[in-house]
């Protein structure tokens, strides 16, 4: 598809008022996003688990102005207060889309979310806000162009989500979503997510991700300033090189249930993600001594017990342990006795592969 097909035609149906919601999940990458071009577009394909239980819910009330206006009109609520400093973003994304959603100046929006995470968790709420605000867009868009079908809910949901975060365009469906074009995988885009069009062995249909809460400050570098860094970076095109070659290496591991590979795989991703960080200029760390002892501590635990469990990281210092679902009870009881003690305040989240956003019916 191209960007011209997500412009809606002629036809449009006359709606009034209305709510809808939209519950939408984060989505942690195994092969990493890190680079990015014009208009959001991905200097390299990746690929991630859509979570369960760290998501977003969005309700869009909207209401058609009696006079359409030259800007946007609306308001943000978070957890139920009208938050302004959210607005910018929002105003940037709502800049962003128009031209694929030419009624959004006719309408007048409130806009309410939430989190099931804490805000102040390290968790970037980005892919899960702005995907099921995406999503809540495309319900209003389904109202004034009947007859949508799916895939095309899905597909535009999903390019409009990645004009507001890259990742978010990964947190549609689940349990695994491949952005950007990969001349191996058919029907990827860079414009949009979608599904993991292969089957996956049972074992990552609820692999469990259990996060380590080691900072729960605010992000030290936007992700945008990161992917910025890429540009001129010395190792720039071998690293998006490596990352389509690690997609297709992943592909067969992810039939199969290879664990070893998928270790090999997923730990050297979140492992090169912060080599780039640290050889960019400027250069940054962000990893945190804690984050070390814990990576440390998941070796000698694999090495000791055999149990497949890895660890990936996103753009902070915060653990991801990735792990079967038959292994649960082990990798808990190794995360009390051996890494609460290097997570803030022992905080951390379990979570697992999920299916992907929902609407939620407002009766
Ligand atoms: O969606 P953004 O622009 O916040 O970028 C996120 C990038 C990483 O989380 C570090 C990697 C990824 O692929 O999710």
């Amino acid at each position: 598809m191209t960007q011209q097909e997500f412009i809606p035609g002629q036809g449009m149906e006359n709606i009034e008022s209305g709510d809808v919601t939209w519950q939408s999940p984060s989505n942690i990458a195994l092969v990493k996003y890190w680079g990015k071009k014009e208009n959001q577009i991905p200097a390299n394909p990746s690929i991630s688990f859509t979570l369960d239980h760290c998501k977003s819910t969005t309700t869009l009330k909207f209401s058609k102005k009696t006079k359409a206006s030259e800007d946007f009109d609306f308001s943000f609520y978070f957890k139920g207060s009208k938050k302004e400093d959210f607005k910018p973003k929002i105003q940037k994304f709502l800049e962003r889309i128009e031209a694929y959603c030419p009624y959004l100046k006719d309408y007048e929006f409130e806009i309410h979310s939430e989190n099931s995470f804490p805000h102040s968790s390290g968790i970037a709420s980005s892919a899960s806000g702005m995907s099921a605000l995406a999503l809540c867009i495309m319900d209003l868009e389904r109202k004034l162009y009947p007859g949508m079908e799916e895939g095309f809910f899905n597909r535009k949901a999903s390019f409009l989500a990645r004009l507001g975060s890259g990742s978010a365009s990964r947190s549609i469906e689940g349990p695994l979503v491949v952005w950007g074009e990969h001349t191996e995988i058919k029907e990827t885009s860079d414009l949009y997510g979608v599904r993991l069009p292969y089957q996956i062995h049972e074992i990552f249909k609820d692999y469990r991700d259990t996060i380590l809460l080691v900072d729960k400050g605010e992000k030290k570098v936007s992700s945008s300033v990161g992917h910025n860094l890429m540009h001129g970076h010395p190792f720039a095109e071998k690293r998006f090189e490596q990352a389509s070659r690690n997609l297709e290496r992943l592909i067969p591991v992810l039939r199969s249930g290879n664990l070893e590979e998928f270790v090999r795989i997923v730990e050297s991703e979140a492992l090169t993600l912060h080599a780039m960080m640290m050889s960019s200029e400027p250069y940054f760390i962000l990893m945190k001594p804690n984050t070390l002892e814990i990576i440390n501590k998941i070796w000698a635990y694999r090495e000791l017990t055999g149990i497949p469990v890895c660890f990936t990281l996103d753009a902070g210092a915060n653990v991801h342990l990735l792990y079967p679902a038959a292994d649960e009870t082990k990798v808990l009881e190794f995360i009390k006795n051996e890494l609460v003690a290097y997570c803030e305040n022992g905080h951390y989240i379990c979570d697992l592969v999920g299916s992907g956003a929902k609407k939620i019916d407002n009766g």
